[in-house]
């Protein structure tokens, strides 16, 4: 098993890695969990693959555990669901005591997360996520939310767990599309910070496509190390945590602009660093063959999604996003392999021409 520490400000806990270790939570998270309830929140697909397994090893160690069941996918991530869990919670005789863990992928985590941080003004979370995009990702740093109509993740706290549990096994029964799409969260990483992560995508493409246990396990360790480091730094996103947002930019403006129902969130990150590698190599500030090596990276997972856009109204939803400030777009820009920028003096011609290549791209 591997152990890499979070050391936030508000709270230091471990991210424990390892295949098959959801048959050990119950000694993973005894101590942990020593004299408390926990109500473990998860959705009906993951509940059939792991629930038995994750809550027969929590009871064999003495832990008193209740399963509550919210619905599946991102029109899940709403307050009412919020409300309808801690309507259960109370009826089932939470309290402050109580521990929620989050088993599931980035919604189930999200929604989990904000409703612990909250109930009785806070009780304690586990992050035990099942998707790469939540293992590699939203599972670690603290961030919760739920989307209003008006945007995503709009409403939200920030909520360290008490610890997140890791087993890349449970991989195995993701479907392919959406084991790929959190694959480039996790490329993400290498290219803010870490270039042996980079290489390895490069070297260890189908391996890991393939998803051969020792180097998944490899991957997701290396991306939980950078996102830990990062947000150990700076855990409320003063600066550095920005990092994080390569991608998110303009794949935040696509997500929207095809209304969430075209591209899943990691392949719509995956286009924003197809456009910020661009934008970086038109301001100078990036070679072109690095700049080949990124793209060659993202695009050799495989074709991304088609996707219908207008050049104008991506630019237009960049000024209305959460991560933009006073009306000025913020810009995480490759600079090398692992080292990258955090700008906001793009010239909207080049975000203009960045939007064009990602739409020609996604024609063919
Ligand atoms: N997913 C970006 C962050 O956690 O800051």
């Amino acid at each position: 098993m591997i152990s890499i520490p979070v050391a936030a400000p508000s709270r230091s806990y471990e991210v424990l890695i390892g295949s098959g270790l959801l048959a050990c939570s119950g000694e993973c998270l005894g101590k942990i969990l020593e004299n408390r309830r926990a109500f473990v929140v998860t959705v009906p697909p993951v509940r059939r693959c792991w629930s038995k397994v994750f809550l027969k090893s929590l009871t064999a160690a003495g832990i008193e555990t209740t399963l509550l069941e919210m619905p599946d996918g991102e029109s899940a991530k709403r307050l009412a669901t919020l409300e309808q869990l801690a309507e259960k919670l109370v009826k089932q005789g939470a309290d402050r005591n109580a521990t929620l863990i989050a088993l599931g992928g980035g919604v189930v985590g999200d929604v989990t997360g904000f409703l612990a941080s909250i109930y009785m003004r806070g009780i304690d979370v586990i992050q035990v996520p099942t998707t790469v995009l939540a293992q590699v990702d939203a599972a670690i740093g603290g961030k919760t939310g739920v989307n209003l109509v008006s945007g995503k993740n709009l409403l939200g706290t920030f909520h360290q767990p008490r610890a997140v549990l890791v087993d890349p096994a449970v991989l195995a029964t993701l479907p392919a599309r959406e084991y790929r799409a959190g694959l480039y969260e996790s490329l993400k990483c290498g290219i803010i910070g870490d270039t042996g992560l980079f290489k390895l995508f490069e070297d260890k493409r189908r391996e890991i496509l393939d998803r051969d246990p020792a180097v998944v396990e490899k991957v997701i360790a290396d991306s939980v190390r950078l996102k830990a480091s990062v947000v150990s730094a700076d855990e409320r996103e003063g600066g550095l945590r920005q990092v994080l947002n390569l991608g998110h930019t303009i794949g935040h403006a696509l997500e929207a602009e095809t209304r969430y129902t075209r591209l899943l969130h990691g392949e719509a990150v995956a286009w924003g660093m197809i456009a910020a590698t661009h934008i970086a190599l038109s301001t100078g500030k990036l070679d072109s063959v690095t700049a080949g090596r990124i793209t060659n990276a993202v695009l050799g997972f495989g074709k991304l999604p088609k996707m219908k856009v207008q050049t104008a109204n991506i630019v237009k939803r960049l000024r209305s996003d959460k991560k933009t400030r006073r009306g000025v777009v913020h810009f995480i820009l490759p600079r090398e392999i692992g080292k990258v920028e955090i700008t906001s003096d793009v010239p909207e011609e080049m975000i203009r021409a960045a939007v064009d290549e990602i739409r020609k791209l996604a024609r063919n």
